[in-house]
């Protein structure tokens, strides 16, 4: 019978090591054992970017990117997508189960009633740089929250972490809108309970004299399928950040401003904004043909296509093709579009991107939709980081929760100068003498 372990020979000592594997896992502690002689640290693994290495225990968020699967809390993001909305799929992420309609009518007035800010906010916004980029303003303002709710530092408390989760989820679309609103120098819309939660960010967004904003229904149920979709995707770069830097015990305000530092970055929440640019490159559909020819030439890559997960069509890819499709049907077609239609048109018969495995990922069409909606690309990863806000509390709860967590704290292989002494500046070579002094007088 199979045993499930692992048997290491260590070549220099001769010494074999029997590892349990577990959830086709083995554990990198039990490596430690492993050493060349008494006294020695013992085996490290090497891992630069954690390219396969598993940093915790999750029951949120499942992928399987060889079969395009992607399920919250085990249910398909197909299903969540049509169904649902997002203030439902928040409380499925949060909470672990689809809430009982006694407990979604709670959990939406206690998300619509934390949607205000405090007026001190506002002023703080109002320090910013009349072009400060929004996310810049978001990273600032979300750990600047940390305090106006100093209580949030009782992480311990399972009460305390759910009135800081409704916080984040309540106000993140507020300090969006807000930054939105100060880069173009337009006064702040106020939240308005009335409406769902996207249809509140639009109107935060795009509100001007009427007295009532009226969303769209498309445009409204396009802006929550997009939250669908972005709100949580495992152990991705922010979450990362996320669960690092709350392994220290902050509180989840100050952890929130690291993940939007780290969405900010362009090979994470800005490659929607890449895919724009490069159809704005590519400008009709007749040159689609040469710009195929230049990537597989290696001149540039198509941007919006492949991913490191997913290995087939993106899920969410699919649900967003079919979302811009009927959001140009109300706000006009875009000759961006037909451009990127026939990109996909070509790349999914070409030989260099199916031996490649690369299909259109999230990114490729959600840029087109948040432009034809009016929103400019510097509001693209804050649209992101808005659902992600979600995920990011989730993760961050388990983490809290874990009892195998402990404060965040890589090894790394050294590769500096042996120890040297310290040697005075004057005894240095190139110090000046007496003798090179100026004289006074
Ligand atoms: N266009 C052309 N060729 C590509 C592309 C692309 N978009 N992506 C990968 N390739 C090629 C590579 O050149 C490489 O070819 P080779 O084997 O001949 O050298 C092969 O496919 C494998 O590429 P890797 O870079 O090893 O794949 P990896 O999994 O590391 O990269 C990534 C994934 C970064 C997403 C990549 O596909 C890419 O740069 N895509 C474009 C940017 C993009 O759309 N990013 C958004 C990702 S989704 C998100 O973050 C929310």
């Amino acid at each position: 019978m199979p045993k499930d372990t692992l048997t290491i020979r260590d070549n220099r000592t001769g010494k074999t090591y029997e590892i349990p594997i577990q959830d086709e896992s083995i554990r990198a502690m039990d490596l430690r054992q492993i050493k060349s002689a008494e006294g020695d640290f013992g085996i490290v693994t090497y891992d630069p970017a954690l390219l396969n290495t598993a940093v915790c225990r999750s029951s949120i968020t499942f992928i399987d990117g060889d079969k395009s699967v992607l399920n919250y809390r085990g249910y398909p993001i197909e299903q969540l997508a049509e169904q649902s909305n997002f203030l439902e799929v928040a409380y499925l992420i949060v909470n672990g189960n689809l809430p009982s309609p006694k407990q979604y009518m709670k959990w939406e007035s206690e998300i619509t009633h934390h949607t205000m800010v405090h007026e001190n906010v506002k002023k703080f916004m109002d320090g910013f740089w009349h072009d400060a980029h929004p996310m810049g303003i978001l990273v600032g303002t979300v750990g600047a929250l940390s305090t106006f709710y100093p209580g949030a530092k009782d992480i311990f408390n399972p009460d305390c972490r759910r009135r800081q989760s409704h916080r984040l989820i309540a106000k993140m679309p507020t300090l969006a809108a807000f930054a939105y609103r100060h880069s173009c120098g337009m006064p702040y819309a106020y939240p308005d309970n009335d409406l769902s939660y996207a249809g509140n960010f639009l109107n935060m967004m795009f509100k001007m004299t009427e007295v009532k904003y009226k969303p769209d229904p498309v445009l409204e149920k396009a802006i929550d399928v997009l939250f669908i979709l972005h709100a949580d995707h495992e152990q991705n770069c922010s979450t990362s950040a996320m669960r690092v830097v709350g392994s220290s015990q902050v509180d989840p305000f100050s952890a929130m401003a690291a993940a939007v530092a780290a969405l900010y970055g362009p090979l994470h929440g800005g490659a929607n904004e890449e895919v724009l640019k490069m159809l704005g490159e590519i400008g009709s559909v007749s040159k689609v043909p040469e710009f195929i020819k230049k990537v597989k030439n290696g001149e540039g890559r198509l941007m919006g296509f492949g991913h490191r997960v997913y290995k087939s069509y993106d899920p969410r890819a699919r649900i967003i093709k079919h979302m811009a499709e009927q959001v140009f049907d109300v706000q006009g077609s875009s000759p961006m579009l037909e451009v990127a239609r026939e990109l996909e048109r070509i790349a999914l018969q070409d030989d260099y991107f199916v031996t490649r495995r690369l299909y259109p990922n999230i990114d490729f069409y959600s840029g087109l939709i948040y432009q034809s909606m009016g929103f400019p690309t510097s509001m693209y990863p804050v649209l992101f980081a808005i659902p992600r806000t979600a995920g990011w509390i989730a993760q961050w709860e388990e983490l809290i929760l874990d009892p195998e967590q402990k404060i965040s704290r890589p090894r790394q292989l050294y590769s500096g100068a042996a120890r040297r002494e310290y040697v005075p500046l004057a005894q240095r070579a190139g110090a000046r003498t007496p003798a090179d002094s100026p004289r006074p007088g």
